[in-house]
């Protein structure tokens, strides 16, 4: 099988798998983050993906293997980490979880070097682009991706695999449950709780608590339908 030669296992930065040829916003998330110190914290391998055309062609230069018939042996001492691509999140999930049957263990988060981490934590293989805003006592779940100038403010809390989008607002003490995606521009009230695997449409205005799994839009946001009818 066609893995990594020395060259490109042996440079002074952690290996790192990109999951996933979502969205070309990683690659410029690891360009920020190599380039702050006088040493690339990455080597960018390639990426895995089941996508024949990415596959067969690569993505964006890099090379791609096929997530089916690799596993963690053929990439030793390997980092991986998520594309910020979110939808569905249930998506990321699958992928997470074969990951770690196949052996990978170390997900890393990739935090913009531009984002102040001031009181806050987070788990891992979490995407937190540029000009992300994160108040003070935020507590962020694993494989969470807050996309490009999104605002979580204070005292918010974000289960696992949740989903901020560009430019939308979270605002204090509100809490996402697990898998919670909120769309680009859409702002949530404070003290608001949103179920899990609830879907917030871009745009939309939320000033109520939301039950587990429906799709909301609008201001203010009302329901239209569940998260399982949800097909981009
Ligand atoms: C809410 C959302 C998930 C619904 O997707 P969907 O289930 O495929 O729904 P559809 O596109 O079939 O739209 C269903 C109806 O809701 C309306 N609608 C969809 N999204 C809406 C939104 N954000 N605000 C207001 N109305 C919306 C549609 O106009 C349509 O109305 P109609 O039946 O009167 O024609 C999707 O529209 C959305 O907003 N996704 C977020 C996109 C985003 O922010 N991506 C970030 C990428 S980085």
């Amino acid at each position: 099988m066609d893995t990594p030669n020395q060259q490109q296992i042996s440079g002074s930065g952690i290996p790192l798998l990109i999951a996933g040829c979502g969205s070309p916003d990683i690659l410029k998330l690891l360009h920020s983050i190599n380039s702050v110190g006088p040493e690339p914290v990455y080597d960018v391998l390639g990426c895995l993906d089941v996508l024949p055309e990415n596959i067969e062609h690569g993505w964006h230069g890099l090379k791609v293997w096929d997530e089916r018939s690799v596993d963690a042996s053929d990439f030793p001492a390997c980092a991986v980490a998520n594309n910020t691509s979110g939808v569905p999140m249930r998506l990321r999930t699958k992928v997470t979880d074969g990951l770690r049957q196949k052996g990978f263990s170390r997900f890393d988060s990739l935090v913009h070097p531009g984002v102040d981490q001031y009181e806050l934590t987070f788990g891992e293989g979490c995407s937190v682009l540029e000009g992300t805003n994160i108040g003070p006592h935020v507590s962020i779940g694993d494989f969470c991706a807050l996309l490009l100038g999104c605002n979580v403010n204070h005292d918010v809390t974000l289960g696992e695999y949740c989903f901020v989008g560009p430019n939308a607002t979270v605002l204090g003490r509100t809490t996402l449950e697990d898998g919670v995606y909120i769309g680009a521009g859409a702002v949530i009230f404070p003290e608001i709780t949103i179920g899990a695997w609830t879907v917030v449409g871009a745009g939309s205005v939320v000033r109520k608590n939301l039950p587990p799994g429906v799709i909301v839009t609008g201001n203010p946001a009302k329901v239209i339908g569940k998260t399982d009818d949800v097909r981009r």
